[in-house]
């Protein structure tokens, strides 16, 4: 969505399940976002094909990672972004692999390129049938504290319930907190570029 070209906010979908509840989660945060003025992009991982981190640490040489799959594209939005979401399905008690496979990868090339992701605001979403919410908050919490980036609160802790695609839908508190997330996130970002 197209607001101010100052504040840009990326939403990160780590559900391999294209229009999932995770996918809904995000776009809540997203369009409240919208609303109080940012520019919004929605990126799926679903249909994509990001390795793991296979550990060979060149990225501290070269400063790139040199697995060629659809990493590249996501990282460089990572970087232009002023926010950044990410939301997953928990999966065991976990964020899913193609969430974790962003977050080795990107959390170890950004400090490769000099701590870039360090001062931008961040923050997680995730939805689960029934527990395990917080263990897989917790662990994306801990990338954007490892990275240097600030965390806005909400009204809750970012989790929601559900399980087929738009049983989140149901879980009116899960949405307003998504919701006052995303007013938070811009509200902090207007602060720290001094445009509210
Ligand atoms: C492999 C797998 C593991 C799951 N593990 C959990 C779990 O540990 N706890 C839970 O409450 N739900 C679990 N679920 C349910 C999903 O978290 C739930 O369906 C969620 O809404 C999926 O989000 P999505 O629609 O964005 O894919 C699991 C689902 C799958 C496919």
């Amino acid at each position: 969505m197209e607001g101010s070209p100052r504040i840009k906010i990326l939403g990160i979908v780590g559900s391999p399940r294209i229009g999932g509840n995770t996918e809904i989660l995000v776009n809540e945060t997203l369009k409240a976002a919208a609303d109080e003025g940012a520019t919004t992009e929605l990126v799926r991982l679903h249909g994509k094909e990001i390795k793991p981190c296979d550990g060979c640490r060149s990225c501290r040489k070269t400063k790139e990672c040199w697995i060629n799959d659809d990493f590249k594209p996501v990282f460089d939005k990572m970087v232009e972004a002023d926010g950044i979401i990410i939301g997953s399905p928990v999966y065991f008690s976990s964020a899913t692999p193609q969430v974790k496979a962003i977050i080795d990868r990107a959390g170890y090339l950004s400090i490769a390129k000099g701590r870039v992701f360090e001062n931008k605001v961040g923050g997680a979403l995730v939805v689960a049938r029934r527990a395990g919410h917080n263990f897989t908050l917790a662990e994306l919490l801990f990338f954007f504290l490892h990275q240097g980036m600030i965390i806005p609160g909400s009204s809750y802790w970012n989790v929601a319930f559900g399980r087929e695609p738009g049983g989140v839908l149901k879980d009116e508190e899960g949405l307003e907190t998504a919701r006052n997330f995303g007013r938070k996130m811009v509200w902090i970002i207007k602060r720290i570029k001094g445009l509210g």
